[in-house]
This record gives C-alpha cells, structure tokens and sequence, in this order.
C-alpha cells in the first residue's frame, strides 16, 4: 500500500516538473528577424538576465541561455543569425540557430543543450557562413568576451 502510494507520488512529481520544463520551452521568448524589443546593443546581457541579475530584468524581460550583439561595419547588424554547431566552420550536427533583431541584438530564453562544446557560427541573411569561432565554448554569454577581451561578433 504504502510503496504504491510513493510510486504514484514519483510519478506526479516527474509530470509536474515535466510540464514545467515544456510550460518554460513553450514561453520563453527569443529574438526574431526584424524584432526590435531588446536594448543595450553590446552590453553583457547576462549581468542582468541571468543568474546574479536583476531581478526585473529576468522577470519583465527573461532569463537568457544565449544572448550576444552582432555588428556590420561599426554599426549593429540588422539582419542575419548566429548557429551554434558540435564541430568548426559548421561541420557535425548544427545545435541550435538563433536569429538577429533590427538592434543586432539575438537572445534565447529556451533550454540549449551546449553538447560539450558549441561552435558559434555567424550566418549572412542568405543562410552563408559568414565567421566562424575556431574554440567552441559553454558560455552563452557572447558578450562577456566579445567587445571585452576580444573584438566583437562583426560581419565581413
Ligand atoms: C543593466 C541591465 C540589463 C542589461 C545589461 C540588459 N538588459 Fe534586457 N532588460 C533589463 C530589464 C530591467 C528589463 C525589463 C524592463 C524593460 O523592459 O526595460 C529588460 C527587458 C528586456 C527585453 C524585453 C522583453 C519584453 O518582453 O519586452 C529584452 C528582449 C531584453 N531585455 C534583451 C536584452 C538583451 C539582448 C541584452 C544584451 C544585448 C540585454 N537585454 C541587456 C535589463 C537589462
Ligand atoms: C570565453 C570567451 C568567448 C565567448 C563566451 C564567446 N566567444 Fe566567440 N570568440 C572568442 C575568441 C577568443 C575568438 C577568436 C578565436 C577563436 O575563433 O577561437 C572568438 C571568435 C568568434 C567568432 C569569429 C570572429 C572572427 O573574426 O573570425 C564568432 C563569429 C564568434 N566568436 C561568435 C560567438 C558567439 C555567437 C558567442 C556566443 C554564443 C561567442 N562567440 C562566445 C571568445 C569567446
């Protein structure tokens, strides 16, 4: 009796946090083609919408996994998107692809799973390789290296 009890207490503990996890998938927002409801182009989004941010930053805006600025000849990109792949130069398999807004802004509140070590690509609005990461990398935070200790992600 009291072992069927737990086994159905499991149960409903799994479920809920199951469809937890989707209700998170399902609402989490993610910048867009043409979209231009981010801001501060450039900045480490992270400080604020992640783990040790604010917390109206993570609660009106949201919590990014992935989130970084763009740039095309000094000015932020308008168009295009960021690929994360298991291999350099968008070999392997292709994790994840995350599209531009108008502000060079591109940010995702979804779960990404990283596989060990993903290799950022930048993606022309055609869908070409544009620059590719040689380093692959578990950081989401794009912007806490580029602009900071190495140039920022920039079109050719
Ligand atoms: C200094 C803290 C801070 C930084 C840095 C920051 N944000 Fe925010 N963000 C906020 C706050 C606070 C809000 C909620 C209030 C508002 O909309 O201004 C917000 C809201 C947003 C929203 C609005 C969501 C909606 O529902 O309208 C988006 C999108 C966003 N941020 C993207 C970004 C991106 C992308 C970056 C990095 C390029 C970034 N933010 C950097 C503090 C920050
Ligand atoms: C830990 C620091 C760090 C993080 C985090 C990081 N990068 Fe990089 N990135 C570098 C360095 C250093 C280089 C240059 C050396 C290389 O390619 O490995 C680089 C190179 C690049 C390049 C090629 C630039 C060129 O001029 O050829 C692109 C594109 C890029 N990164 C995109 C991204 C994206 C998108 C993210 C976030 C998903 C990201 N990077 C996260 C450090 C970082």
């Amino acid at each position: 009796m009291y072992k069927s009890f737990l086994v159905i207490f499991v149960l409903a503990l799994f479920i809920s946090s199951c469809s937890h996890y989707d209700e998170i998938q399902k609402n989490a927002k993610e910048s867009a083609a043409g979209d231009d409801e981010s801001h501060n182009s450039g900045q480490n989004c992270m400080s604020c919408h992640n783990k040790g941010g604010y917390n109206e930053a993570v609660q009106e805006g949201g919590w990014w996994n992935i989130a970084g600025t763009a740039y095309q000849s000094g000015n932020t990109a308008n168009e295009g998107s960021i690929e994360l792949w298991t291999g350099p130069n968008r070999t392997g398999s292709l994790i994840y692809k995350l599209p531009i807004d108008i502000l060079g802004n591109f940010y995702t509140g979804k779960i990404v799973n990283f596989k060990g070590g993903a290799f950022p690509v930048l993606i022309d609005k055609n869908g070409n390789m544009n620059k590719a990461m040689q380093s692959s990398t578990l950081n989401g935070a794009c912007n806490s290296c580029h602009g900071v200790s190495t140039p920022v992600i920039s079109f050719n």
